[in-house]
């Protein structure tokens, strides 16, 4: 009679539903926060510059007086997402093969049938299971350090920190992951099903491989834009983009405040080669905010004289 009611109270169980309802709604939220995330995070391909300005906005910087920003919004933020990503990971081990029985069993049966649906399956398996190791490292590391975005800290922590094995890892599975998944939940759901269901599955394949590139495409070349910018700021290791932004916005001061005050010349005054920020840093002359300084005395009879 127990086993009867206990049989019969499974079968009720909406639970399994419910929990893969959940694990749907956050693999949705986390699939295009990748998508957001991977975008900015690519920005430094355009710069240091533009990577600055990316971080500080996401630190909320236009609310700040002081343009600093609020890096505890960024701590909040890994929280928040961080807590999406334990939640998906527990609700997808449900569906793991817990042997190694059971993963032969899968392999087999892949083999027969090669059917591309189970193969995608598989590949959000093993993707999974390599960023539950490699993205709770990342997380981690930008939960402790949450004020530490900046296009000097993150290359230090690629290069000097030896960061960049783990976020190369953690690129491919993401990107694998999150696009497959995101199709996948189209599929399930039936979203943009369209009238010929045939033809809907064929596109979002389609859309599904060109995201995988791009996404692929933009990660790697950031990566490798990081890697440049460690390994010429090895010197100098700890020291933020910021600092060298301030030296230049004050250049540009002293620049102004000269030219109103209708001086022509820059032998009369050598502040701007004594600033020790400016003068040692090579990689000061080649950021863009540099160039555009450049550009801006270039114009000017002051560059001539200081040639
Ligand atoms: C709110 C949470 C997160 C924040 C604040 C964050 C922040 C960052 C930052 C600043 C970088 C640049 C490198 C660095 O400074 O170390 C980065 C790179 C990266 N993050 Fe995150 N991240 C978050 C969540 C995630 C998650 C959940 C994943 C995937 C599981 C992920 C995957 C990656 C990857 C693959 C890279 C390297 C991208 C590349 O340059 O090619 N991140 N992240």
């Amino acid at each position: 009679m127990d086993s009867y009611i206990i049989e019969s109270n499974k079968k009720k169980s909406r639970m399994p539903a419910r929990l893969d309802l959940v694990q749907s709604g956050t693999g949705l939220i986390l699939g295009v926060f990748i998508w957001m995330h991977l975008l900015f995070d690519s920005s430094i391909i355009l710069g240091k510059g533009a990577f600055h300005f990316v971080s500080k906005n996401l630190e909320l910087a236009f609310l700040s007086d002081t343009g600093h920003g609020f890096p505890i919004a960024v701590f909040f933020a890994v929280i928040v997402i961080g807590t999406l990503f334990i939640i998906h990971a527990m609700l997808g081990v449900r569906k793991f093969p817990i042997s190694w029985k059971q993963h032969r069993i899968i392999r087999d049966q892949m083999q027969m049938m090669n059917h591309s649906e189970t193969n995608l399956w598989y590949i959000q398996v093993v993707t999974g299971f390599i960023m539950f190791f490699a993205g709770s490292v990342h997380l981690y590391v930008m939960f402790a350090n949450p004020g530490s975005i900046d296009p000097y800290l993150s290359a230090d922590r690629i290069v000097s920190g030896h960061m960049w094995p783990l976020y190369l890892v953690l690129l491919v599975s993401v990107v694998l992951h999150g696009n497959i998944g995101l199709y996948r939940l189209c599929m399930k759901w039936g979203w943009f099903a369209g009238k010929d269901a045939r033809k809907s599955r064929k596109t979002l394949q389609t859309l599904k491989n060109r995201l995988i590139m791009f996404y692929l495409t933009i990660g790697i070349l950031g990566l490798l834009v990081f890697v440049v910018i460690g390994i010429n700021h090895r010197d100098n290791v700890g020291e933020r983009y910021a600092a060298h932004a301030t030296a230049i916005e004050q250049v540009h001061a002293m620049e102004d405040t000269r030219e109103s005050e209708g001086v022509q010349t820059l032998e009369e005054s050598q502040e701007p080669e004594e600033s020790p920020v400016v003068e040692d840093n090579q990689d000061l002359e080649e950021s863009p905010a540099m160039e555009e300084s450049q550009e801006l005395e270039e114009s000017q009879p002051v560059e001539e004289s200081h040639e």
